[in-house]
């Protein structure tokens, strides 16, 4: 098949566009690299069955062009990190909802079966464990940055879902809790790579809030693997899927998992929501999938646990670093 991956130079995009190719694919990446890196993907450049748009998803034409000659759609792109939610909300709002329309009238117009990214932020507050598909989402006002990102989410879920039944356009919504895994960048907020740089650099690994809030991280690999079985699934079609894994961690205990993984003598340095993000920071304690309904339509199950997955993201931070020292 030839299929088209926005947001493909990012971290999860990268992943996909490696194992699509290394499934016999054609793909083509359209990423505008704001958060995504080139070197995500230079090694598939070479690639005659690799191609890379640098473009905004927004670019209508450009988008029009390429989704009329393929046949499958993964729309990741989107403006992704608490820190960039915190501090450029109009530039999430903007690209999360007017990229996501441009995808899916697009997509529409062409008939093309398209695959949305979607997030467990979209739970919001919510205290019921675990998260199922069907809860409510409780979010909190529209004076805290935070929520826009769920907001955005929200809004591509209830366009996907509108084109679905308006039009019968055939789309997926997939909900990831915090992937995790090789290529993910901690500048943008994201706790795993922050924390093994940090421990890397014998600097002080920082804990936001107390710490005590809980967390399940699912290696890339799997996540990987659940979206291109949904995509060979037709059952799949019109319904919205978590995914993640359901192993569970406090944040201060991942901060010792880390320490002892990297051999670290680094101290935890604890720093106030308000300090790290904005005033009034309001964060979740707990945040378990329910990964029953994937579970039940392809049997996914993550194979790789935390302590693996932290190995395998420490050894390509230390590549990493090696390769900036040489
Ligand atoms: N990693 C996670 O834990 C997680 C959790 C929930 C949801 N998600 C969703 O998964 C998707 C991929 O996230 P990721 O973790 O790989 O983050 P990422 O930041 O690495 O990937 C997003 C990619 O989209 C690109 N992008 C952003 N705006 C764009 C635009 N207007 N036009 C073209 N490209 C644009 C970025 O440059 C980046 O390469 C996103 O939709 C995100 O919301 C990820």
């Amino acid at each position: 098949m030839h299929i088209l991956v926005t947001g493909g130079a990012g971290f999860i995009g990268s992943h996909l566009c490696e194992k699509l190719i290394e499934n016999k694919h054609r793909v083509i990446a359209v990423d505008n690299l704001s958060t995504g890196n080139y070197q995500n993907i230079e090694h598939l450049v070479k690639h005659k069955d690799f191609t890379f748009v640098f473009d905004t998803i927004e670019n209508e034409a450009v988008l029009d062009r390429i989704i009329s000659d393929v046949d499958y759609v993964f729309h990741l792109a989107a403006a992704v990190g608490v820190d960039l939610i915190v501090r450029d909300p109009v530039n999430v709002i903007r690209s999360n909802v007017l990229g996501t329309e441009v995808i899916l009238k697009t997509a529409n117009r062409y008939r093309k079966k398209t695959i949305i990214a979607s997030t467990s932020e979209v739970y919001g507050k919510s205290e019921k464990i675990p998260f199922r598909e069907d809860d409510d989402s409780i979010l909190g006002p529209t004076t805290k940055n935070r929520w826009s990102y769920a907001c955005s989410k929200l809004i591509d879920e209830f366009s996907a879902l509108a084109y679905h039944h308006k039009y019968n356009l055939p789309v997926v919504i997939v909900r990831f809790f915090n992937t995790v895994g090789p290529r993910q960048t901690g500048r943008y907020g994201m706790v795993i790579p922050r924390m093994i740089n940090q421990a890397l650099m014998k600097k002080p690994l920082t804990v936001f809030g107390t710490g005590k809030q809980k967390r399940c991280f699912c290696h890339v690999s799997d996540t990987i693997g659940a979206l291109i079985k949904l995509t060979q699934t037709e059952a799949a079609i019109g319904n919205i899927y978590n995914i993640g894994s359901t192993e569970e961690i406090t944040i201060e205990d991942l901060a010792h998992k880390i320490k002892r993984l990297t051999h670290s003598n680094s101290e935890l340095k604890y720093i106030s929501y308000d300090e790290a993000y904005e005033t009034g920071f309001e964060d979740i304690m707990r945040r378990i999938p329910s990964i029953d309904r994937i579970h039940q339509l392809i049997g996914f199950k993550p194979k790789i646990n935390l302590d693996n997955t932290i190995q395998d993201m420490i050894s390509y931070e230390k590549m990493k670093i090696a390769q900036q020292s040489e």
